[in-house]
């Protein structure tokens, strides 16, 4: 989810603004998830690099969470929405911690996976699942995969990054090896349902093969 700081300089308006209107984007984009056939949407929201970014910001960023899931709870609990969370999500504010594990009870039963990448870095995830998997003696793909944050996830199809970049930032890099990937030049703040409807209608079209022919 890149562009909130771009959509909020444009219009004069302060970064916190941008990241605001980033979570009404999150919040139409999961209200559209029934209208779908998505079974899991993962989002990036916090990287463990974001930790670099002045504290004024990382904090506007941990209030919103804060905010989000306090009014959106209930929510997806009655769209049936599933909360699952990657990254090293133990590591944020305990108060943080006890409504993300909260959260996660109160959403346990939902069949509409939302996965939020909090604290989240890909290369971390990679050396703690290598690690595990070679303290259990066995270092292979399905080992490392299965310790993995995402090993209760359904494997990543496609991956959309938005607001021009092109680079996946330690993002899914194990889990994205044969993804589908989508470019988009469209800020975070202005992604719609309707440009995931037409991501997935791309998709559709795509020829995967997966090394074969
Ligand atoms: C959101 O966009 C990313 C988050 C950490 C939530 P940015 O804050 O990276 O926006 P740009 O890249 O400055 O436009
Ligand atoms: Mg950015």
């Amino acid at each position: 989810m890149d562009g909130n700081g771009r959509w909020a300089k444009r219009r004069h308006l302060p970064r916190a603004m941008g990241h605001q209107r980033g979570v009404e984007a999150v919040r139409k984009l999961v209200r559209s998830l029934k209208d779908t056939g998505v079974e899991c949407l993962t989002l990036y929201a916090f990287s463990s690099e974001n930790w670099k970014r002045p504290g004024e910001e990382v904090d506007d960023l941990m209030n919103l969470m804060r905010k989000f899931i306090k009014s959106d709870l209930p929510e997806f609990v009655a769209n049936d929405v599933q909360l699952r969370i990657i990254g090293d999500w133990q590591g944020l504010a305990p108060d943080i911690v006890e409504m993300l594990e909260d959260a996660l009870e109160q959403t346990s039963k939902g069949s509409r996976l939302l996965a939020v990448a909090l604290n989240y870095g890909s290369q971390q995830e990679i050396v703690r699942a290598a690690a595990k998997a070679a303290a259990d003696g066995e270092v292979t793909e399905q080992a490392i995969a299965a310790h993995l944050d995402t090993a209760d996830l359904p494997p990543l199809d496609l991956l959309i990054r938005t607001s021009g970049e092109v680079r996946l930032s330690n993002f899914l890099l194990w889990q994205s090896a044969y993804a589908e990937m989508m470019f988009v030049d469209t800020l975070w703040p202005d992604f719609t349902p309707e440009h995931l409807q037409r991501a997935l209608a791309e998709f559709e079209g795509r020829d995967r093969r997966y090394g074969g022919r």
